[in-house]
């Protein structure tokens, strides 16, 4: 992709990461599973506390809170929220006060993201029976009650602004891929709040990139997580004027993939019907599937979502285009680990 299919000025950008995250070939792995080649575009490496993919959503979104004036930023997520990880890092980085509102009670034991969003300062509120919206709510009115100008971070940063991280990551793997001499048929993206997807359909549509984005779903039914990823791609698109207002948007996911849900890496050809009640059984049922199914090239990927994007690369069921010779996984977590008393992968016994 070249500048000039983005309009001659972005929205601002406050840079907080590290560009280009390398794009990696998975040699052995490709050759074990016998299809496409394989090849990982290294997000997980962004920056902030390790990194992950809200660093480059938030590199505009937090451009547009500081314009504002906001000296402390909120946001909700899950117990173990990368997004509320790195909005806490970011926040440390910029020196901006931060509080997240994670959804229900307080583990036992503060662990991993957790744990990191204490360490990086920000003030953690549990969400408990309430929504965590609700909370979040009340938590940007009593800061600006107490004289604060918070801003309010949405869900994995996945707004208009935010997936513009995404159009320009975009450009950046394109260019990777004109090094590389390399023709890639397939881009495979774990999605769930969805933003990462809609900026990388829409960067797509821009470049008039002719192969397949496929967004493999983390939570939601097929419909109406591609409904999002539209909506989100269309706000940003109209952020960058009437001509990619007026892309063709191809918005393709895949929702068989979501096992136990959320946290839960589901068998591959089964869907994990146990129910699990508990977050630490859901981690603890992460790990052990995680080991199962992790070729040892696959470097540890986190078990709350990374490990859904891939899956269908390890599904010998799985069609792909029959003209599909390499693709690409995003990878968008890190490997904080959740439970450091176990190890994080075990190689399966042979
Ligand atoms: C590691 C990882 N991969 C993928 C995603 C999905 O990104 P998005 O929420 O933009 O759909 C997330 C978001 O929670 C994530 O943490």
């Amino acid at each position: 992709m070249t500048d000039s299919v983005l309009p001659p000025r972005l929205p601002a950008r406050v840079r907080l990461g590290q560009y280009p995250t390398p794009l990696q070939h998975l040699a052995r792995l490709s050759k074990q599973l016998q299809g496409p080649q394989i090849y990982v575009k290294r997000d997980d490496q962004t920056g902030l506390a390790s990194g992950g993919n809200k660093t480059r959503k938030l590199e505009f979104i937090l451009a547009e809170a500081l314009a504002q004036g906001c000296d402390h930023l909120v946001t909700l997520g899950g117990p173990q929220s990368n997004h509320c990880r790195q909005t806490a890092a970011a926040a440390a980085a910029l020196g901006l006060g931060c509080s997240v509102v994670l959804r229900g009670d307080p583990p036992r034991q503060r662990l991993g993201n957790l744990l990191l969003d204490e360490l990086l300062g920000a003030q953690v509120h549990w969400a408990g029976s309430r929504t965590r919206d609700a909370v979040a709510e009340e938590v940007v009115e009593l800061l600006r009650a107490s004289g604060r100008r918070p801003y309010f971070v949405p869900l994995g940063g996945s707004t208009g602004l935010g997936a513009l991280g995404y159009v320009v990551a975009m450009r950046e793997a394109l260019a990777q891929l004109v090094e590389w001499r390399l023709d890639i048929d397939v881009m495979v993206v774990g999605s769930s709040s969805a933003g990462t997807q809609a900026g990388l359909v829409l960067g797509a549509a821009l470049t008039a990139y002719p192969g397949k984005i496929l967004g493999i779903s983390i939570d939601a039914p097929a419909p109406e997580l591609a409904n999002t990823v539209t909506r989100i791609a269309l706000e940003a698109a109209r952020l960058l004027g009437p001509e990619a207002a007026a892309a063709l948007l191809r918005v393709q996911v895949n929702a068989d993939y979501l096992g136990g849900g959320y946290a839960v890496v589901g068998a591959l050809h089964t869907v994990v019907a146990a129910a699990v009640e508990t977050l630490d059984e859901a981690q603890d049922n992460a790990h052990d599937r995680l080991s199962e199914i992790v070729p040892p090239e696959f470097e540890l990927p986190q078990p709350e979502i990374t490990a859904d994007a891939p899956k269908p690369l390890f599904d010998s069921n799985e069609n792909w285009p029959p003209a599909t010779q390499k693709l690409i996984e995003h990878r968008h977590g890190d490997s904080v680990p959740t439970k450091p008393s176990r190890p994080l992968i075990r190689r399966p016994r042979r």
